[in-house]
């Protein structure tokens, strides 16, 4: 990243494609940017293995919640995929994302879909422009959220559900590369998020770490994956060239029945709003 962007004293958290980071240190309008270009991109061309091995399931927990007469919040929906693949039928959803492109494509795939209970709308996760206490649900998954300004818009009693990528996310890789994203962040920021849930009032507050791994089949898939997704930051924004030597040496130590392993390190939080 290149400039400096202070958003108050909140750790600003930018997801880009699969990934996402958390940093101190980010540029929003870049970051908007490049949401913008991926509008129309998957990830599914690097053939990417993952295993999971925590038991913290978003959309079950979310199926768990969810009632007929339910209304939920998608923050940071991209092109609504999860919506239509994952979240159950329900009253209404709204899927909301800063990026104009981005909800230019879920808009098209809302068309595809013919579901009537579904909208989207631009919106920045830092300035919520949602009515007060009328979602029972907010999912807000690998995306920036302020904690105070879910909790207004939940009714009493509303449930949130979270997940992000946590600055130990890929730690390996980038002591290999000596930086990444989160690398400069005094605090995870999981810490920092659970701290804010707590603090917005919430309460049944639960923060669970998330432990992944990712194979890749050759270095050629793994090499594009890191050209995009922002781990190293700087690669993926195009900004610098990946280091082969270092990539090399990262493969080399990372192999593990011929495939490349990446360790991936998420975080879930759920919480609720009190009945009142
Ligand atoms: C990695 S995608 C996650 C998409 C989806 N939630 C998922 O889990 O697959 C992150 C999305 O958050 C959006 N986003 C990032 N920062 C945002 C902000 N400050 N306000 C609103 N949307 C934001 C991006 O445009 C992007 O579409």
């Amino acid at each position: 990243m290149t400039k400096k962007v202070a958003v108050g004293d909140k750790f600003l958290l930018f997801v880009k494609g699969g990934s996402f980071f958390m940093s101190h240190d980010s540029d929003l309008n870049n970051d908007l940017g490049y949401f913008d270009k991926m509008a129309h991109w998957s990830f599914d061309e690097f053939g990417i293995h993952s295993e999971c091995l925590t038991d913290w399931d978003l959309y079950e927990l979310l199926k768990a919640r969810v009632t007929p007469d339910s209304k939920i919040l998608d923050l940071g929906t991209a092109g609504g995929e999860k919506i239509f693949e994952f979240f159950p039928d329900c009253a209404e959803i709204l899927g909301t994302d800063f990026s104009s492109a981005m909800i230019g494509t879920a808009r098209k795939n809302l068309e595809k879909s013919g579901k009537k209970n579904v909208s989207f709308k631009v919106m920045y996760n830092l300035h919520m422009d949602v009515p007060d206490d009328y979602f029972d649900i907010v999912v807000a998954r690998h995306t920036c959220t302020v904690a105070s300004q879910i909790y207004r818009c939940l009714k009493p009693g509303g449930h949130l559900l979270l997940r992000g990528v946590d600055k130990y996310d890929c730690w390996s890789l980038k002591m290999e590369f000596g930086g990444g994203q989160g690398w400069n962040d005094p605090v995870p920021v999981s810490i920092s998020d659970y701290e804010q849930v707590l603090a917005a009032g919430f309460t049944e507050v639960e923060l669970v770490p998330i432990h992944m791994k990712d194979y890749f089949k050759s270095r050629e898939d793994f090499k594009g994956f890191l050209e995009v997704v922002p781990i190293l930051d700087d690669v993926s924004i195009g900004g610098q060239e990946l280091n082969e030597e270092l990539l090399d040496r990262y493969i080399a130590k990372n192999t593990v029945g011929g495939r490349i392993v990446l360790i991936r390190n998420y975080y879930g939080i759920s919480a609720r709003k009190p009945l009142g």
